[in-house]
């Protein structure tokens, strides 16, 4: 029998939206991945759900005055349709709120408590004489103790990646009030992650599916040595602790997420009327995909939890895709910094977004979303090389063939062409089940780049006239190849493959066709359906509307206090005087009369952009308290201000007419 597969990405907390970045490291990849299974014949599901405990919910309920529940309703669905818009194709998506959830993590933590690897503990915890409770996790914020980073939160600092205790933090704040907490004992429940620090070390060294990244970080946690880990927090939004004693504590949520890959499964099952049918896939092969940010979780704690129960065994694969910047810097909710899938998906369709994440850099790297590199990609890879190509294909096809592929005796070079499908197809297989899917992807791409090439070069518009069966050979050989490039294209490109089939005219799914069908050629004389463009191409004219709808926002910078901008005196001066600085390329030399201030010189370097006379009586913007210095021998007492557009440079001026001297605030 075939052996089971399941395939799961990271469980996004229901508190908020997904952006291109969760995209890119958790969901993209297995999405890949399990598309190119399914069409591989293999016996694999798709698992995912939302993460709806912890700190992350509860605090922001208490920020809204709402139910954690409420807030996890409000974002389940909208991060499940964000996912499934973008293409993922997850055979279920579940809550961790679910009664199978609760039953199978009770279930665990009974377990693992019978097994002898739970045990309680009495534990110095942080609590809010304000609020009268005891602060979890994020219910803390204060200085991380390694790096200094302020804004640390009690379960990890941003800055330095490290993960925390509420205690470790130093000046700890309560998150809700800003109280400074006090210490206080309560009973907690511990698992002794230390007792599978060697079988941990052996399973990693011996686990050939999971990409190095994740090993070298895991293996170098393991021989610094673990720590046994708290499991149990006071706070009541949870999964309750099953044990007598244990009144008003809940689990803590990175006890109970993963067992949320369970759960889910189980759900899905039980969606289906199958109650039994999960086990299978938990007995078979198991493969986690996550962002590098919760490699500690997945490739530590999980495994141990597995191993713990002697119910399932470890992972076979915990792959852990890297971080996306934005335009090169860290994306940041909380300073706008970042690209929503929602708001990516108002404007443009899922698949050139998916291309970009995929082919930009390789899932172990670090990777970068640049507008200007997404357009070029776009245009010189999507709509010149495949768009181009199919549709050229396709529309002689229509043109001189009435629709049909011809028939025709193939030449030597028509049939290398054709050998490469098979050559494609064998080697973007290898990559995929390798998690390569970049390589896998530019694979693809490369018979693209061929037939594009061949198809210039045996030019069937000429050949048309002169030597049909040429143009029949030519048309007919790329005819196959569209038709393998939409099957290889499949995982990746979902929306996209699927219309170049329907193009073709094939009256069934490519995502239901076994992965090797690209092998099989359509026959001469099967008739093609309407073409139409696939790629439209981004026009100059349009790069700033595309950049306006894909980045919202601009990163401002640090922010000033007022304090700090009343130190600058910037007034309005007309100028009396404006000539060329002689000598220098692009200075001007104005005299500004700023009223009580008196007139002042000004060298400013804006002489490509304004002739002296353009500015001579104009009444400009200028920072009257700057530093005065010295240029070309003359001296600049106040500093012109102006609007720097991308080609244009403006100076300000007052929209009515106010005195020179005036302040500007
Ligand atoms: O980091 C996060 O967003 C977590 N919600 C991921 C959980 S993954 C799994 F363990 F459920
Ligand atoms: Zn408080």
């Amino acid at each position: 029998m075939m052996e089971p597969i399941i395939v799961t990405s990271a469980l996004p907390y229901s508190n908020d939206r997904p952006h291109l970045g969760h995209l890119r490291s958790t969901y993209l990849p297995p999405d890949v991945y399990a598309r190119y299974l399914r069409r591989a014949g293999r016996d694999v599901i798709f698992i995912c759900a939302t993460d709806e405990h912890g700190t992350p919910i509860a605090l922001r309920a208490e920020r809204e005055k709402v139910t954690p529940k409420a807030i996890a309703d409000r974002y389940h669905p909208l991060i499940k349709d964000d996912l499934i818009r973008m293409g993922c194709s997850f055979d279920f998506f579940s809550r961790t709120t679910e009664k199978i959830h609760y039953e199978t993590t009770q279930h665990f933590f009974k377990k693992l408590l019978k097994e002898g690897c739970i045990y309680e503990q009495e534990l110095e915890q942080l609590r809010c004489p304000k609020c009268n409770k005891y602060l979890p996790d994020r219910y803390v914020e204060g200085t991380c103790p390694y790096c200094g980073y302020e804004s640390a939160r009690g379960d990890s600092c941003d800055s330095c990646g490290r993960y925390l205790r509420p205690i470790d933090l130093k000046e700890p704040k309560c998150a809700i009030c800003g109280t400074e907490p006090e210490t206080s004992a309560t009973k907690h429940w511990f698992f002794k992650l230390t007792a599978f620090q060697g079988q941990l070390k052996e399973w990693l060294e011996k686990n050939e599916k999971t990409p190095a990244n994740v090993k070298n970080y895991a293996l170098g946690w393991i021989s610094e040595g673990l720590k046994d880990w708290c499991i149990t927090r006071d706070m009541q939004w949870g999964v309750p602790v099953p044990v007598k004693g244990a009144e008003g504590k809940a689990i803590y949520v990175w006890f109970d997420a993963p067992i949320g890959y369970i759960s889910a499964t189980k759900d899905y099952f039980l969606s289906k009327g199958e109650p039994e049918g999960w086990k299978r896939y938990w007995q078979g092969k198991i493969l986690h995909f996550i962002g590098k940010d919760i490699i500690y979780h997945h490739a530590i704690f999980w495994p141990a939890l597995l191993m713990g129960t002697d119910e399932y065994h470890a992972p076979d694969a915990v792959i852990a895709g890297e971080y996306l910047t934005l335009e090169n810097k860290k994306m940041s909710k909380s300073r706008g910094w970042f690209i929503g899938i929602d708001d990516y998906l108002k404007n443009f369709e899922p698949d050139p977004m998916r291309y970009y994440l995929t082919s930009v850099a390789p899932l172990e790297r670090d990777a970068d979303f640049s507008v200007d590199e997404f357009i070029k990609r776009y245009n010189d890879e999507l709509a010149d090389v495949l768009g181009n190509f199919i549709h050229r294909t396709l529309t002689f096809i229509e043109r001189f063939f009435s629709s049909a592929v011809p028939d025709a005796k193939l030449s030597e070079e028509d049939r290398d062409m054709l050998a490469m499908i098979s050559k494609t197809q064998k080697e973007a297989a290898l990559a995929l089940e390798s998690f390569k899917f970049r390589d896998a992807l530019m694979t693809v791409m490369a018979l693209a780049h061929e037939g594009n090439k061949y198809l210039n070069n045996s030019a069937p518009w000429a050949a048309i006239k002169t030597d049909p069966n040429k143009a029949a050979a030519t048309l007919y050989t790329s005819a196959q190849l569209v038709k393998a490039l939409g099957s290889l294209l499949s995982p990746f490109l979902p929306f996209t493959a699927e219309k170049v089939w329907q193009m073709l005219g094939i009256d069934h799914s490519v995502h239901k066709a076994p992965w090797v069908t690209c092998e099989e050629p359509l026959k001469a004389g099967h008739k093609i359906g309407k073409p139409s463009p696939l790629f439209k191409k981004i026009q100059q004219a349009d790069v700033s509307k595309v950049k306006s709808d894909l980045i919202p926002f601009q990163d401002v910078g640090p922010r000033i206090r007022m304090d700090d901008f009343k130190k600058l005196k910037i007034a309005i001066g007309e100028v009396v005087k404006a000539e060329w600085v002689k000598g220098s390329r692009g200075l001007l030399h104005l005299e500004v009369d700023l009223g009580e201030f008196g007139v002042r010189s000004c060298v400013a370097g804006i002489a490509k952009y304004y002739s002296p006379e353009e500015l001579l009586q104009k009444k400009i913007a200028v920072l009257t308290n700057i530093e005065p210095t010295t240029l070309f021998g003359l001296k600049s007492e106040v500093m012109l201000l102006a609007a720097e557009g991308e080609e244009k440079v403006s100076v300000l001026v007052p929209d009515r007419g106010v005195p020179p001297g005036s302040g500007v605030r």
